[in-house]
């Protein structure tokens, strides 16, 4: 097994049970990202994704933190300076990790937020498939604070997982929400005490590691883009990701679950899945 022990300066990695645990870790600066750790985040995933022992990625935070967001130190101030080329380059690197290597990600992904939550953060965090929160975790969209309004993702994350009403009523307003009403608005599938967040997730990490692979990467991806299209599209596209996870599929999942629901009579695939040889 791959050690991944002080690799990166700002995340920490550690693969257990299947589950790679994908730490932000820069709890002194509450981990907001900074263009180093938009860099190092890129290589972790890439490099996660060819580990076959991480069978499901967890994504969150050293200390008090998920992440304060953007570094509007590094990340802004720093950067305002900088060519242009640079800036272009240093967004790119955000975007990169933050959303468009998550929300496509070969494995199945869980936003794990243990604390603070700001502006930024929210792009990760719904670029995940699943995410619980800690009752007790503080989330804002305090761009409204400090003058400007959400960028990068942002908006487009509360827009995907949250009602008109509430999506503006915290952006325009930047006041903040707890774990609780994070998940009462679905922008996180449940809230759980943080001294239960951890086994809660790996519990849900576990169900996942259970799953047939190829058939969990094209459901997830399927549904995903199946929002950016038209039904004429959707059932094209959707019949064409049923049929490429048959034919990529090396475990032949459909065959064993028809199997053992229809001659073996050994499942009932409403309430359980089949039984991976
Ligand atoms: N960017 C850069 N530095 C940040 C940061 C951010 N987003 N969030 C926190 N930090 C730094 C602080 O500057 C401070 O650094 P210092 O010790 O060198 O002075 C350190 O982290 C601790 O911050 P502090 O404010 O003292 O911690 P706190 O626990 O009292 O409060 C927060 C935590 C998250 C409420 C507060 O830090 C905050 O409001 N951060 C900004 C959140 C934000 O608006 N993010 C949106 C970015 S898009």
């Amino acid at each position: 097994m791959a050690d991944y022990t002080n690799r990166w300066t700002t995340v920490d990695v550690k693969i257990e049970d299947g589950i790679a645990w994908v730490v932000l870790n820069r709890p002194e600066k509450r981990n907001a990202m900074s263009p180093t750790l938009n860099r190092e985040m890129v290589d972790v995933l890439e490099t996660l994704e060819l580990d076959e022992e991480a069978n499901v990625l967890v994504l969150t935070g050293a200390g008090e933190s998920f992440s304060a967001g953007m570094d509007l130190k590094e990340y802004f101030r720093e950067i305002d300076s900088s060519p242009e080329i640079v800036q272009v380059k240093t967004r790119r690197d955000a975007s990169t990790w933050q959303w468009k290597l998550l929300r496509t990600y070969a494995k199945p992904t869980i936003a794990m937020v243990n604390g603070w939550c700001f502006g930024g953060a929210f792009s990760p965090l719904v670029a995940c498939d699943l995410a619980i929160s800690a009752d007790e975790a503080t989330f804002g969209l305090s761009e409204i604070n400090w003058g400007i309004p959400p960028g990068n993702l942002v908006s487009k994350a509360m827009a995907d997982t949250v009602g008109h009403r509430q999506a503006l009523y915290y952006i325009m307003t930047g006041e903040t929400f707890s774990g609780r009403q994070a998940a009462a608005m679905g922008l996180v599938n449940k809230s759980v005490p943080l001294s239960e967040l951890r086994t809660e997730t790996a519990k849900l990490a576990a169900t996942l590691c259970d799953k047939n692979p190829v058939v969990l990467r094209a459901a997830k991806i399927g549904f995903k883009l199946s929002r950016e299209f038209t039904w004429e599209q959707n059932e094209e596209y959707l019949y064409a990701k049923l049929d490429q996870a048959q034919l990529l599929d090396p475990e032949h999942g459909r065959e064993q679950g028809l199997k053992q629901f229809l001659d073996d009579k050994s499942i009932r695939p409403g309430l359980e899945s089949y039984k991976r040889q």
